[in-house]
């Protein structure tokens, strides 16, 4: 399937991913050589996973583990469930990748204990609530491979998801675990190591700076073409797309 076909399928499930998140999330799955499962901590209706789905079968085929409640989020108000798993389902379906994806309906806690072994590639896009989080990063980091990458959906806080965007800022871009840290639109990624080089400490703490200095200047009052322009100015100087 060439691209355009990928972006075409993908634009009719509903999500929240932009294109170039998508084809972020296929590349990276499509890199993956099968040292480990590629794990996704929130489908929804499958936007994410399907991208998942087909850089796998494009790469090592690994399986995608794609983990979700379903239940809209983790802890729905009593009679409040928003049932997506019949939707995610179909959409995978009709995208042809279903026998590539593994649905695992229960919160990432719950996986974390059903699924053994390492993981190459973790996206994380559940509960954007702090603690959850930090839950996520706890349970799920240690068991990535040397070289594995980590990705977090909604890390920049123009994605109005302030807690993540904190805690990537807070204990992933400072780690000494962390090198090639990179940003795709509101993507933060990057491998993990066994010990941080000074190098790598460097340009970790470049894409930090870089990061916060976007954030923040997301937030100021400024008129929206001036914002615009500062963006793009800004994603030039970065060299993202
Ligand atoms: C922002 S949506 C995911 C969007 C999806 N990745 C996409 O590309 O369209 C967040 C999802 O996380 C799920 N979720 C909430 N808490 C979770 C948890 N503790 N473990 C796994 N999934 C969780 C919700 O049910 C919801 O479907």
């Amino acid at each position: 399937m060439t691209m355009e076909q990928l972006h075409r399928q993908t634009a009719a499930v509903e999500g929240f991913l932009t294109p170039n998140e998508g084809e972020v999330l296929y590349t990276l799955a499509q890199q993956c050589s099968g040292r480990g499962a590629i794990v996704e901590i929130g489908s929804w209706m499958g936007k994410s996973t399907i991208w998942l789905a087909h850089g796998s079968r494009a790469g090592a085929g690994q399986p995608v583990y794609a983990i979700d409640p379903h239940t809209g989020t983790a802890n729905p108000e009593p009679g409040a469930t928003f049932w997506t798993f019949d939707t995610f389902q179909a959409n995978l379906q009709q995208a042809g990748v279903a026998d590539l994806v593994r649905p695992m309906v229960m919160t990432s806690a719950a996986a974390a204990r059903e699924l053994d072994g390492p993981v190459e590639l973790l996206f994380i896009d559940g509960s954007h609530a702090y603690e959850d989080v930090l839950t996520d990063f706890v349970l799920w980091f240690p068991r990535l491979v040397e070289g594995g990458v980590i990705a977090f959906h909604d890390a920049l806080r123009w994605a109005k998801w302030p807690d993540v965007a904190r805690f990537v800022d807070r204990h992933v871009l400072p780690s000494r675990y962390i090198r090639d840290a990179q940003i795709v639109d509101s993507i933060v990624y990057a491998r993990r190591t066994v010990a941080a080089t000074p190098a790598d400490l460097a340009r970790n703490r470049a894409v930090l700076l870089w990061k916060q200095g976007y954030d923040a200047g997301s937030q100021l009052p400024l008129p929206r073409p001036l914002k615009k322009w500062g963006e793009r100015w800004l994603k030039r100087v970065a060299g993202m797309p």
